[in-house]
């Protein structure tokens, strides 16, 4: 596609101007169809609404990455109705290099459609060295934020997360820096991560308190990887919070990528079987995949379709944060939305499996 864009202003002398006036061409056209397939769940008792998949950007698209390959998941999950895009100060590698290729990928495809995104980010881990480069003081987060905004090129996110509870900074002071980055105008809404039920309600509490209600929480959430069900999801429900819950396929053990062993090219294959949260390609995860992949199949989906639609079961499941390395990836999570309901067996067979 080709415009007429007036390119740049010139001063060359008193009162002297030149306009440059010239043919671009856009990068990007986002499809027509976008909205035509995706769901939108309202988060918590918040007045925004999510897609039900999110797509993160952990992984995948940091400087050691091929930009074009990002380029096309992200302009992928857009016209697929993917309105919301998960990043973090430290996602990359290296750290910072997520958000740096995103403000990229803002400026040259998606800038003109700003206000049909959802943008989000966070700070908790380490991002600098010295007492105020992680955690949760007022200090380190809106320092952080300041940064992340300026490698993306915004003025401001649309959700802004507390990444992980602090043992040591006052939970006031932390909700009270989340208060002040809506205020400050840097941040629309804000969130929490990884905070457990007691921490969950108190930060709830605080942050109404302050008039800037929490409306999100980003927990990690799979088939192996339940904790959520035991009084977080209630917290969620009585509050009126959002969840997003992340990693639903585990890092790709909950698709059926590793049936056969471990593909170089996969994050585990990558990593050496190195993977964070403490999640390895074992025997034992495997043989459960294989089964769960055998009742995928009866319902007439992929294994990562299932995973994704097992995550969305819950009323409080606003959205599920997905990663992915390839286009095909979107696409096959974003048609997981076709079959989400489940019978009361099948329920029971996967309980029965991943006991
Ligand atoms: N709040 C937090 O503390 C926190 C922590 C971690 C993540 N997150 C967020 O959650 C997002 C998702 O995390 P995640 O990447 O671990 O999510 P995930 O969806 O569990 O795993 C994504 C990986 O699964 C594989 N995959 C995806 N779709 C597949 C398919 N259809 N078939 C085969 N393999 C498939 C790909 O691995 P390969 O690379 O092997 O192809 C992909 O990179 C992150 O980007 C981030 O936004 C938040």
């Amino acid at each position: 596609m080709q415009i007429l864009v007036v390119d740049v202003i010139h001063y060359t002398g008193i009162n002297q101007f030149v306009l440059n006036i010239g043919v671009t061409k856009v990068n990007y056209c986002a499809a027509e169809t976008r909205y035509e397939n995706m769901t939108y769940r309202r988060c918590g008792r918040s007045g925004l609404k999510l897609p039900a998949i999110t797509l993160g950007l952990w992984y995948n698209i940091g400087g050691i990455d091929s930009f074009e390959n990002g380029r096309a998941m992200v302009r992928r999950a857009f016209d697929s109705g993917i309105t919301h895009f998960d990043l973090a100060n430290n996602y990359g590698p290296p750290p910072g290099s997520a958000e740096e290729n995103f403000g990229r990928l803002l400026s040259q495809d998606l800038g003109p459609y700003r206000d049909e995104l959802v943008i989000s980010s966070k700070a908790g881990y380490l991002m600098w060295p010295g007492p105020y480069g992680e955690w949760g003081s007022r200090k380190y987060l809106v320092a952080s934020l300041d940064q992340s905004l300026k490698r993306m090129g915004l003025e401001y996110v649309d959700i802004f997360y507390s990444h992980r509870p602090d043992p040591e900074t006052p939970l006031e002071e932390t909700m009270g820096a989340l208060d002040f980055i809506v205020r400050s105008g840097r941040a629309l809404y804000v969130g929490i991560s990884s905070y457990n039920p007691e921490q969950t309600r108190q930060a709830a509490t605080i942050l109404k308190n302050l008039g800037t209600p929490c409306i999100i929480h980003q927990p990690r959430y799979n088939m192996f990887d339940r904790w959520i069900e035991d009084g977080l999801l209630d917290v969620l429900s009585a509050e009126g919070i959002g969840c997003i819950g992340f990693s639903p396929l585990c890092q790709g053990i909950l698709t059926d990528k590793y049936l056969k062993g471990v593909p170089e090219n996969s994050r585990a294959g990558k990593w050496k079987d190195q993977l964070t949260w403490g999640d390895t390609v074992s025997k034992e995860r495997i043989a459960k995949v294989a089964k769960l992949n055998k009742l995928a199949e009866a319902r007439g989906q992929s294994m990562a379709q299932m995973a994704i639609a097992w995550n969305l079961r819950h009323k409080e499941m606003t959205s599920a944060l997905i990663g992915a390395s390839q286009v095909s990836h979107i696409e096959d999570a974003v048609a997981a939305l076709d079959n989400l309901d489940f019978s009361a067996e099948e329920l029971k067979e996967i309980d029965s499996i991943l006991e």
